[in-house]
């Protein structure tokens, strides 16, 4: 069971790693733009290279910018020589629901050596392809699935326990993280992983009962 970070912020990694709590790092486009990473794939390269070194041997995920075949195999492979804790994620399929996905996931695992984080899945059954295909993680978007008006931990029950009982090796992250209390709700349902926002992590952390009471002591402690 462990807990990732969903960010590509230095500061915010430092500040979670320095803690012990954080086993990885996931990032996407939307993320590292919202960060404010600009320069194209150089200025990716710059930012995961950093993230890496920061966290390894943890691993750190990186999206390919492109739907074509042979570019994502291009770039995955490109990608995976950054250094040895970079896991590359493609999506299930294109957005047209174009399946060569698959294949380049199969391909990159299989005959590459690139370990591949599968995502945008919104269903067990997506990931339970996604995991028969080869990949090393799975990323199921459990705020996107609960937004659709579906309970994202029936997905995360039905999916682990076929994994299971597949033995099928990869991880289930689940992301998209909405609510604080997602973090706990998806970890007991059978998540290996959840990716989490840094102010959730907050939020999860700090307590306005836990800082009344630590005050209490302190206060107390001067009048003894
Ligand atoms: C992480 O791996 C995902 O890319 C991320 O959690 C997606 O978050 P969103 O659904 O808020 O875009």
């Amino acid at each position: 069971m462990a807990i990732f970070l969903d960010t590509s912020k230095i500061k915010e990694i430092q500040k979670y790693h320095k803690m012990g709590i954080i086993r990885g790092v996931t990032t996407n486009p939307t993320i590292m733009f919202k960060d404010g990473i600009t320069g194209g794939l150089g200025g990716i390269k710059k930012q995961t290279i950093k993230i890496a070194q920061l966290i390894a041997p943890y691993p750190v995920s990186v999206e390919v910018t492109t739907n074509d075949p042979q570019d994502m195999v291009k770039q995955a492979r490109e990608f995976a020589k950054w250094a040895e804790n970079v896991v590359v994620k493609i999506t299930i399929h294109g957005p047209n629901g174009e399946l060569d996905n698959m294949g380049v996931i199969h391909d990159l695992e299989t005959k590459y050596d690139v370990r591949v984080n599968v995502t945008a899945m919104m269903s067990a059954q997506q990931c339970l392809l996604a995991a028969m295909a080869g990949a090393s993680y799975i990323s199921l978007f459990g705020g996107r699935v609960n937004n659709m008006g579906y309970n994202v931990c029936d997905e995360i029950v039905k999916l682990r326990q076929v994994l299971d009982l597949q033995d099928l090796d990869a991880k289930i992250i689940v992301a998209s993280t909405r609510e604080i209390l997602n973090v706990i709700e998806w970890l007991e349902a059978g998540a290996h992983i959840v990716t989490v926002l840094p102010n959730l992590l907050e939020g999860m952390l700090v307590h306005p009962y836990s800082k009344e009471t630590v005050r209490m002591f302190l206060d107390d402690a001067v009048k003894l």
